[in-house]
């Protein structure tokens, strides 16, 4: 396919089960049309067995890449050419990016938290304790952002084993910042100056928490609270950090942060984050309709 003036025009696609309500596509339509790319993003339900087929897709003429949701991050580790080094360390895949038929996979959700906690005021000191709540895929973004920015990590969550795995699995950059696995009670939270949510806690559920309130109490005032849930935009983790004192912030600047940098990876184009956050603005509108498809 092609414009008139023979500008070709791209593809790129979200594969994820369910897809239906990923808000992907209003950021990177609206990236498209920033960049003025002749370009189509689609939100695709692929069931897991269908995802050997799906990437394989990936590599027709046209097609930059896709971005990968629950539940293929790590499944499509083995599909892929190649691998960035935070693909590989997180051991997931959101970002695959296609060049003259090779596919290769990033992880975008480690430097998307890392640039979000910078919009956040969140200040980088050298051997700060951070605390990142949760076990998933999520959570071992969120390790790799903060220890390789030198911030000793704790990592707490329901299940304290995946945790302890996570720990045990993880290979330190530099032996001075180290990662750690320990029950809520026994956490540094006197010394924290981050807490990130990295927990499905919250997620469409006004009244869920993955915390304690009282552990919130013991945490400096300085501290900033970021829940990587943005919906609801005020978590019962957020507004219960903020009457605590604490600055607490959503993860819609992830969500923005990690799709400018997929953005960036398949076109090139450098679009501002404010392009893709005002696409988040109303989350209840619908989005635009789709501008082509798969
Ligand atoms: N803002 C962004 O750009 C961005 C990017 C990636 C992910 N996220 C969000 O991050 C969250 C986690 O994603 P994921 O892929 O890591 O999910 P996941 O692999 O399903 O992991 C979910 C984690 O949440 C914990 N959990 C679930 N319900 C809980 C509860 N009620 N109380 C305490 N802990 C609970 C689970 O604990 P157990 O181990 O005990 O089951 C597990 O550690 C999701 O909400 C996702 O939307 C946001």
């Amino acid at each position: 396919m092609s414009l008139p003036d023979g500008t070709p025009a791209f593809h790129a696609f979200l594969y994820a089960d369910p897809a239906a309500h990923s808000l992907s596509p209003r950021m990177h339509r609206a990236a498209f049309a920033h960049a003025g790319l002749n370009g189509t993003y689609d939100a695709l339900r692929v069931a897991p067995a269908d995802l050997p087929g799906a990437v394989e897709a990936l590599r027709r003429p046209g097609v930059l890449g896709a971005n990968l949701s629950l539940p293929h991050k790590e499944a499509a580790l083995p599909l892929l050419d190649s691998l960035s080094s935070a693909a590989r360390a997180v051991g997931a895949v959101n970002t695959i990016v296609h060049r003259d038929g090779q596919l290769h996979g990033d992880n975008t959700d480690s430097p998307g938290l890392r640039d979000a906690l910078y919009d956040a005021g969140y200040i980088w000191e050298e051997g700060a304790e951070v605390i990142v709540l949760g076990a998933g895929g999520a959570a071992r973004a969120a390790v790799h952002a903060l220890n390789c920015g030198q911030q000793n990590v704790t990592v707490v969550n329901r299940t304290l084993e995946r945790a302890q795995a996570i720990a045990a699995d993880w290979h330190a950059p530099d032996a001075h910042f180290q990662v750690t696995a320990l029950p809520a009670h026994a956490a540094p939270w006197e010394s924290a100056a981050l807490v990130v949510n990295a927990s499905s806690a919250g997620l469409n559920d006004p009244d869920q928490t993955p915390l304690d309130a009282t552990f919130l109490t013991r945490l400096p005032a300085r501290t900033l609270v970021y829940d990587m849930v943005y919906k609801p935009a005020e978590t019962r983790l957020m507004r219960e950090a903020r009457a605590a004192g604490l600055n607490a912030e959503n993860g819609l600047g992830m969500l923005a942060h990690q799709a400018r940098l997929a953005f960036r990876a398949w076109t090139g184009a450098d679009v501002p984050v404010s392009v893709f956050l005002n696409a988040l603005t109303d989350l209840t509108d619908p989005g635009p309709a789709p501008a082509g498809s798969a």
